[in-house]
């Protein structure tokens, strides 16, 4: 194999993309039966989700079925996800990054800060939704606690989800704006040119690994 700019290299094996995938999915039915039950505005989309009293029993349900993925999935990406010294750096220029000019990112591993901003940024806002979803699931467990801390928590929990939604909605723009990043995520695969201009310290240990 030549060691092209359009060879393919793996980036992502398949346990993790069908892990991500299954988050991404689980994601979006929180986001929108979240959405149907803040808002008597949105409530007309519990319709296309099972209707309200499904749809009030999957929220819950979604949410530990969210935590039992993706904290699994981040404790196999923290390795990749520690912040490095060049990390300070590539926020430094991202305003440069984001005109596609070339600045001085040389060290940028296998994922950039601003990758790592929204992966360290999860890994805490999916723990808080998860326990304050805890003191608002009925009729299990809210019961056992004072309106006071139901309250409080439904505040929390709102202010957690919105944080997540626009996390992940500059997540999904990124991947988009990143040609061959989706592709990445769908078929594992990236071309070396791709990674060399993304991730260069990471192409130079793939390329290292490889023996070449
Ligand atoms: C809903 C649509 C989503 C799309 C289109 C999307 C797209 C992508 C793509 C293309 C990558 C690969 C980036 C690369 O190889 O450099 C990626 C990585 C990743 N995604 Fe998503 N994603 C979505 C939802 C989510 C959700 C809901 C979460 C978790 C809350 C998430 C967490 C991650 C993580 C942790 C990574 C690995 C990067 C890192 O560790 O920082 N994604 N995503």
């Amino acid at each position: 194999m030549s060691a092209t700019g359009s060879e393919l290299i793996p980036r992502h094996g398949n346990g993790a993309r069908v892990t991500h995938w299954a988050v991404a999915i689980v994601f979006t039915f929180l986001f929108l039966s979240g959405l149907a039950l803040f808002s008597p505005f949105f409530f007309w989309l519990s319709y296309v989700l099972g209707g309200g009293a499904l749809m009030r029993f999957l929220h819950p349900m979604a949410g530990a079925a969210l935590v039992a993925i993706f904290y699994p999935y981040a404790a196999l990406l923290v390795g990749d996800n520690r912040w490095l010294p060049n990390d300070s750096r590539w926020v430094a220029h991202m305003s440069a990054y984001m005109r596609k000019e070339h600045p001085d990112i040389g060290e940028t591993h296998k994922y950039n800060a601003g990758q790592k901003l929204m992966f360290w940024s999860m890994v805490p806002i999916i723990g808080t939704l998860a326990v304050t979803g805890v003191l608002l699931w009925q009729p299990w467990f809210a019961p056992h606690f004072s309106a006071g801390a139901r309250r409080a928590a439904g505040l929390i929990h709102s202010v957690c989800a919105f944080i997540m939604f626009v996390g992940i909605g500059i997540h999904v723009y990124a991947a988009i704006w990143t040609a061959g990043s989706i592709n990445a995520m769908i078929r594992g695969t990236v071309t070396r040119a791709w990674a060399r201009f993304h991730h260069p310290a990471w192409e130079r240990e793939v390329t290292r690994k490889e023996g070449r």
